[in-house]
């Protein structure tokens, strides 16, 4: 079975929506798919989602009030076939921690490369639609194109 791990900051706003949507193309497709979410930071650890991701999610018939945060540990490197991350910071904190199977999410469906802002920053809930429709999108290409879903 091949595994996925989606990483952000705090594992509380982007990348649990990520591992939702995952779960959720995994399920509606008939796919068999590990995935999981971790942050690189530890300031949310065990916490649930943030109310407007929680949200998002709900307004998407997709519940991901149940997921709480870990940090990304070590054994994650030999855990994961794909590590997809949020931004380049991201991207960059996971590469001094030696990870090499590392993706970009904005790498996948159109979206140039860019990262997904982080709604953290962000007052009000625009943000985090924005969000929810850009991991839709992304995702579903990258299950296409890592030839996970054909
Ligand atoms: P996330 O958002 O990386 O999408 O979960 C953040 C959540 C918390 C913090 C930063 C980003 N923080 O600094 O606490």
């Amino acid at each position: 079975m091949k595994s996925i791990l989606f990483v952000c900051l705090g594992n509380i706003c982007r990348s649990p929506l990520a591992e939702g949507i995952a779960k959720k193309f995994t399920q509606d497709f008939g796919l068999k798919l590990y995935i999981d979410s971790a942050g690189t930071g530890d300031w949310h650890v065990g916490e649930a989602p943030c109310e407007n991701s929680i949200k998002v999610a709900q307004n998407n018939n997709l519940d991901i009030s149940k997921l709480r945060a870990r940090k990304i540990k070590q054994e994650d490197k030999t855990l994961f076939d794909y590590v997809v991350v949020m931004d380049e910071n991201n991207y960059n904190d996971l590469k001094k921690l030696g990870f090499k199977n590392l993706y970009m999410i904005g790498d996948y469906g159109g979206f140039e490369g860019a990262c997904v802002p982080d709604p953290y920053y962000y007052p009000g809930f625009e943000g985090f639609d924005k969000v929810y429709t850009m991991l839709d999108i992304a995702i579903l290409d990258f299950l296409k194109t890592e030839g996970l879903l054909r």
